[in-house]
């Protein structure tokens, strides 16, 4: 079977690239990407698109309009399609049963009745947005049960291992591609459908082929062993505080042995995106479906750490001002989750800005690439009051402005363009004594020094 049209459900942060990457690669695909949302769709059809993503803007232009769509005609894209990716969200659920463990699986849910309802003839519907386990049996079972007679469906699952920042370069050279399939021949039949599209750039030895349930499972565990790595290492920065070590130093040494390897070793005031946590209290919940909560336990405390990481880093801020930040204006860099995305899903930013607005300090804000609105509405979600948010938040343009006359400035994402700031100019417009708090360990810390900051890094004893 040759796949020559493929739709994709969810013009997200995975969606939105990974077809685009799909397309430019394979000139005689069509794909159209539709999503409910209006707006998003309209963005993708413009230059200005809702996704900010090094080296997107070239992989889109390359296909757009000859074999890239972007649409919100859901059923007809459907109809007309071979396969179908489900890229829709999967939430934490916020309510119910599993609540703040387990997926909200509502719009899979959706997304698979939608499917049933519009289609004829034989569709290969691939799993992109993470899951848990079986859930490829749940969107046959709703398939089946909602379809006529003359549609025949495989489900597939293929989970998207790309990191946002670098989504460009893990879609182009992918460590590896991971498909399941049932083993079945027609379940064989798709998974190899599916693999002749990822051949036209990715060398075969890369496109690694499982059962369903191994493929589901490994998507959670990958993202699980990543998540560990950071809190074991930002476990490790606060005993390094206390001694006198110093975290990257430790990292360094051990990530030297290539056991251990070198990479997620760097500390940080902790993790965000939309993936680690929830992915982490996913195989919690699992855990704990299947009776063993020791292995549940075990995960659960990835998470703890983390949260643990975030708070920890707001109390020193505060105890190091005088166990006051009532009124102060904290300077505070960076929102999104990590550099080289607009994405604030989960970001440690949103916590501290949280705390510290909470303990009535005037938090003044800057991000290069973080809209103001999603800001507000990130901080909103997280509970603070409006009426603290107009009184207490300022959001600026640039980090001069935003660190003029404070009494401390903090580093929350590991932007580049802070590695190279004008360090002298900002000791001299702040309140003094001027103090920096780096939860990212990326201002050089002779320019700290040489300027006379009062600075603690995460991670660095004094
Ligand atoms: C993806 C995966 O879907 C998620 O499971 C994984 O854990 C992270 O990556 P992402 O692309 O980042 O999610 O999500 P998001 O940017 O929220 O995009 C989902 C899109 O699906 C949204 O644009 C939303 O409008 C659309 N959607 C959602 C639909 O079109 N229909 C629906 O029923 C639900
Ligand atoms: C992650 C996985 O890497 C990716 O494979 C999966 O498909 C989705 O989830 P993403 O969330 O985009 O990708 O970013 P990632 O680079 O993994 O960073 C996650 C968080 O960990 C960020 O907040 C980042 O700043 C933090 N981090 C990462 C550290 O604190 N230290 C590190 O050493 C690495």
């Amino acid at each position: 079977m040759k796949i020559k049209s493929i739709c994709c459900l969810g013009a997200g942060y995975v969606g939105g690239p990974t077809m685009a990457m799909i397309a430019a690669k394979c000139p005689d695909i069509q794909v159209t990407v539709a999503d409910m949302n209006e707006k998003r769709v309209a963005a993708w059809n413009s230059d200005d698109l809702p996704v900010y993503e090094p080296g997107l803007d070239a992989v889109v232009a390359s296909a757009r309009g000859r074999n890239l769509h972007f649409t919100t005609d859901i059923r007809n894209s459907i109809a007309a399609a071979d396969l179908i990716f489900v890229s829709v969200g999967t939430p934490t659920k916020s309510y119910g049963i599993g609540a703040g463990r387990a997926a909200d699986l509502k719009y899979i849910e959706s997304a698979a009745r939608l499917i049933a309802e519009v289609s004829e003839g034989h569709k290969i519907i691939v799993e992109k947005s993470t899951i848990p386990v079986k859930t490829a049996s749940a969107i046959r079972t709703i398939i089946s049960a909602n379809s006529s007679n003359k549609a025949t469906f495989e489900v597939l699952s293929n989970p998207e291992f790309l990191a946002e920042g670098t989504a460009i370069s893990d879609l182009e050279n992918p460590d590896r591609i991971l498909i399941g399939g049932d083993n079945t021949p027609s379940g064989q039949e798709a998974l190899e459908a599916l693999v002749s599209v990822y051949a036209n750039w990715v060398p075969r030895e890369r496109i690694i082929t499982t059962n369903l349930w191994s493929s589901e499972l490994s998507k959670l565990v990958a993202n699980a062993f990543l998540a560990q790595r950071i809190s074991s290492i930002n476990s490790i920065s606060a005993l390094c505080e206390a001694t006198g070590a110093d975290v990257d130093e430790v990292a360094r040494a051990i990530g030297t042995d290539s056991r251990i390897g070198p990479k997620f070793l760097k500390a940080s005031v902790g993790f965000g995106g939309s993936c680690f946590q929830k992915d982490i209290l996913n195989l919690v919940y699992l855990c704990e479906s299947f009776g063993l909560p020791h292995v549940s336990e075990y995960w659960r405390q990835v998470v703890h750490l983390n949260d643990w990481q975030k708070s920890r880093f707001v109390e020193k801020i505060v105890r190091t001002l005088f166990n006051t930040v009532n009124g102060k204006r904290i300077a505070a860099l960076g929102f999104a989750f990590k550099k080289d995305t607009n994405d604030t899903r989960e970001s440690a930013a949103i916590q501290v800005c949280r705390d510290l607005l909470h303990e009535h300090a005037v938090v003044a804000l800057y991000d290069p690439q973080v809209e103001p609105e999603a800001i507000h509405q990130d901080l909103r979600n997280a509970g603070v009051p409006q009426a603290l948010l107009d009184s207490n938040l300022e959001i600026h343009n640039d980090p001069y402005a935003a660190t003029e006359k404070a009494h401390a400035m903090v580093v929350l994402t590991e932007w580049d363009e802070f590695k190279t700031l004008d360090l002298g100019r900002i000791h001299d417009q702040m309140l003094k004594p001027a103090f920096v708090f780096d939860g990212r360990a990326v201002l050089p810390s002779s320019a700290l020094k040489a300027h006379g900051f009062d600075a603690f890094v995460i991670g660095r004893g004094q």
